[in-house]
C-alpha cells in the first residue's frame, strides 16, 4: 500500500491537491483541488449522482443551503450531542480527542534509561520500564487536562450584530436538508414510499484532530441519500427498513468495486451497540484499507423515524406519509448511505497507485477506472517542430475534447510524455507522427492514421483518424484492449514509441 507522503507529493507535483493558502504557510487540514483533482472529484460526484439518482426510479435530488435555521440543529440533536471529548496538554498546548489518545505512538522519557526519549507503539507499554502513557503523547512532558465535551459544529453569525440571536452553524452533514424538505419533495413529486432524496454538498466540522491529508478535514464534501421506507411494510418476509438497509449496504459496497477498488481493500464493519449514533438502530460502515489502516469510507445507517419525528416536534409541522393501503398516517423510517467525496477520492487514488519496472526503469502508473480518471485521452505530437504534425494533433484534440476530457502535450520527448500520462492515470494516448501527415517536401502523403496507446498494457495500435473516436469510445466504454486492438495493426517494437 502506498504511503501517505508519497500520495501527498504526487498530488502536489501533478496538480491533484494543493495545501490551502500555501504561500501564507498553509492552513492546517485545508486542501485545494488542482486541475486534475477537480476533474477527478467531479467524476466521483457525477458517478454517484448517475448511479444513485438518475439510474434509479425511486430517488430524486436536492440541493439545500449550507446555512440552515439554528433550530434544525436543536431538533437533530447536534447542538446537544455532536461533540467529542477533548483534552489539552498543559506543556505544549496541543489538543487531542480523549478517545483516540491510545491510537497513536507516544513519546516517552524513560526513567529506567536515564530519561532517554523513546517512541512507544500505539497502545503499548514501555518495553524498559513497563509504564503506560499518562502524559501528552506528542511532547511526552505535559500532563493532560480532564476530558471536556467539545461541540464539532462551526459557529457563525448571520447579519451585522454578533450576538446570541444571530448565531447559526455551518451544516455538519447534508442529511438535515433532506429531512426538513421531506414534505416539500413529497408534495412536489407525489412519490410513494419507498423513495429517496439525494444530495451532494459541503459539510463542516470543527474536528479536534483533523489530518491524514484529505481523510479528515474541517470542510469536506458528502454524498448522502435519505431513503424513506414504510415501517409497516414487509419485503421478502423482512421488515421494510431492514430489507432496504441490507439492500443499500450491498449496493454501496458494489459501487466502489464497480469503479475499480480492489475487493481485498474493502470490507464491511458492523457498529457495536455502544458506538451507534443516537439516531441509529443499526449502522454498517464500508471501510477501505487506507495507508493509515482500515478506516471508514462510508456509513450506512438505519436512522429509524428519529429525524422526521424530531423535526415535527420542534417545528410543529406534520411530517408524515399517508399510507393508502392501511388508510392511516405513518412516519417513514430512513435508510442513509452517507459517503465522503474526499475520502472516496483518497481511496480511488490509493488503490490506483502502482509502481512497476519497465525495461529497467521505474514506472509509476495510476490504474484508474476510465470513468474515475481525470483525463481520458492525451494527444501527443511526436515532433513538436513539425507544424503540420502539431496542427493535426491539436485538431484531433479539439475534436475528441467535445466528448471526453482530452489534453494536448508536447513539452517532452514521447517516452517521457507517456510516463507523465501514466503517472496521472490517463487511460489512452493518441500519437500523431510523421507517418500520419507524410512529408510534403519529399512528396510523401501521410496514412492519416494515429497510434493509440493503452496505459495498462502499453500496447499500441494504428487506427485511421476517422475511426479513432469510435475505437476510443469502445475502449472508454469498457471494451477490452485486446478486442478493440484485434481489429487494427498493432505496433511492434520498432514503431512502438514506448520502446
Ligand atoms: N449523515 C450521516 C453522516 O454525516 P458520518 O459518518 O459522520 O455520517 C459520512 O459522515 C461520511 O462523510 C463519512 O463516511 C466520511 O466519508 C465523510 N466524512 C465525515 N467527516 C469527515 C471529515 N471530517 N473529513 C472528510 N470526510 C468526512
Amino acid at each position: 500500500m502506498v504511503d501517505m507522503d508519497t500520495l501527498v507529493s504526487l498530488c502536489k507535483r501533478r496538480g491533484f491537491v494543493f495545501q490551502s493558502s500555501e504561500i501564507y504557510g498553509g492552513l492546517g487540514s485545508s486542501w485545494d483541488y488542482g486541475p486534475l483533482g477537480v476533474e477527478m472529484k467531479r467524476n466521483i460526484r457525477d458517478l454517484w449522482w448517475r448511479d444513485v439518482v438518475h439510474l434509479r426510479r425511486d430517488v430524486v435530488g436536492l440541493e439545500a443551503a449550507v446555512l440552515m435555521h439554528p433550530r434544525v440543529w436543536e431538533a437533530s440533536g447536534h447542538l446537544e450531542r455532536f461533540s467529542d471529548p477533548m483534552v489539552d496538554c498543559n506543556a505544549c498546548k496541543r489538543r487531542f480527542r480523549a478517545d483516540q489518545l491510545d491510537d497513536v505512538p507516544w513519546v516517552h522519557y524513560c526513567p529506567s534509561r536515564k530519561d532517554t526519549k523513546f517512541e512507544v507503539p500505539a497502545g503499548e507499554a514501555c518495553a524498559h520500564c513497563g509504564e503506560r502513557r499518562i502524559l501528552c503523547p506528542v511532547c511526552g512532558k505535559g500532563a493532560l487536562t480532564e476530558p471536556r465535551q467539545f461541540n464539532l459544529m462551526l459557529k457563525t453569525f448571520l447579519g451585522p450584530v454578533e450576538d446570541e440571536a444571530a448565531v447559526t452553524y455551518l451544516r455538519p452533514e447534508t442529511a438535515q436538508g433532506m429531512f426538513v424538505n421531506f414534505e416539500n419533495v413529497l408534495q412536489a413529486t407525489r412519490r410513494k414510499l419507498p423513495f429517496g432524496i439525494a444530495q451532494v454538498g459541503r459539510s463542516f466540522r470543527n474536528e479536534i484532530t483533523p489530518g491524514n491529508f484529505i481523510f479528515r478535514t474541517r470542510e469536506f464534501e458528502q454524498m448522502e441519500l435519505e431513503f424513506f421506507v414504510n415501517p409497516a411494510d414487509t419485503v421478502d418476509g423482512q421488515p421494510a427498513d431492514e430489507y432496504w438497509h441490507q439492500h443499500w449496504i450491498a449496493e454501496r459496497l458494489a459501487w466502489y468495486r464497480r469503479y475499480g477498488i480492489r475487493a481485498e481493500n474493502l470490507r464491511l464493519r458492523e457498529h457495536a451497540k455502544e458506538e451507534l449514533a443516537h439516531y441509529a438502530k443499526r449502522t454498517v460502515d464500508v471501510e477501505y484499507r487506507f495507508a493509515i489502516g482500515w478506516s471508514e469510507l462510508e456509513g450506512i445507517a438505519n436512522r429509524t423515524d428519529y429525524d422526521l419525528r424530531r423535526h415535527a416536534e420542534v417545528s410543529g409541522r406534520t411530517l408524515t406519509y399517508f399510507d393508502d393501503e392501511r388508510k392511516g398516517h405513518v412516519v417513514p423510517y430512513v435508510i442513509e448511505p452517507a459517503a465522503g467525496v474526499d475520502r472516496s477520492f483518497l481511496a480511488f487514488l490509493s488503490d490506483a497507485y502502482h509502481v512497476e519496472e519497465v525495461r529497467g526503469e521505474r514506472r509509476v502508473v495510476l490504474r484508474f477506472h476510465p470513468e474515475i480518471a481525470p483525463v481520458k485521452i492525451a494527444v501527443l505530437p511526436l515532433l513538436k517542430k513539425r507544424a503540420d504534425i502539431v496542427a493535426r494533433a491539436w485538431a484531433i484534440r479539439d475534436e475528441l475534447a467535445r466528448r471526453w476530457v482530452t489534453v494536448y502535450d508536447d513539452t517532452a520527448a514521447i517516452g517521457r510524455l507517456y510516463r507523465r500520462q501514466d503517472e496521472v492515470g490517463t487511460p489512452y494516448c493518441v500519437t500523431v507522427d510523421v507517418q500520419t501527415v507524410g512529408d510534403a517536401e519529399k512528396g510523401e502523403t501521410g496514412d492519416d492514421c494515429v497510434t493509440i496507446r493503452d496505459r495498462d498494457s502499453m500496447g499500441q495500435m494504428r487506427v485511421p483518424i476517422g475511426e479513432a473516436a469510435l475505437a476510443l469510445g469502445r475502449l472508454l466504454g469498457g471494451a477490452e484492449w485486446a478486442t478493440v486492438a484485434g481489429g487494427y495493426p498493432t505496433q511492434g517494437a520498432k514503431g512502438n514509441h514506448d520502446a
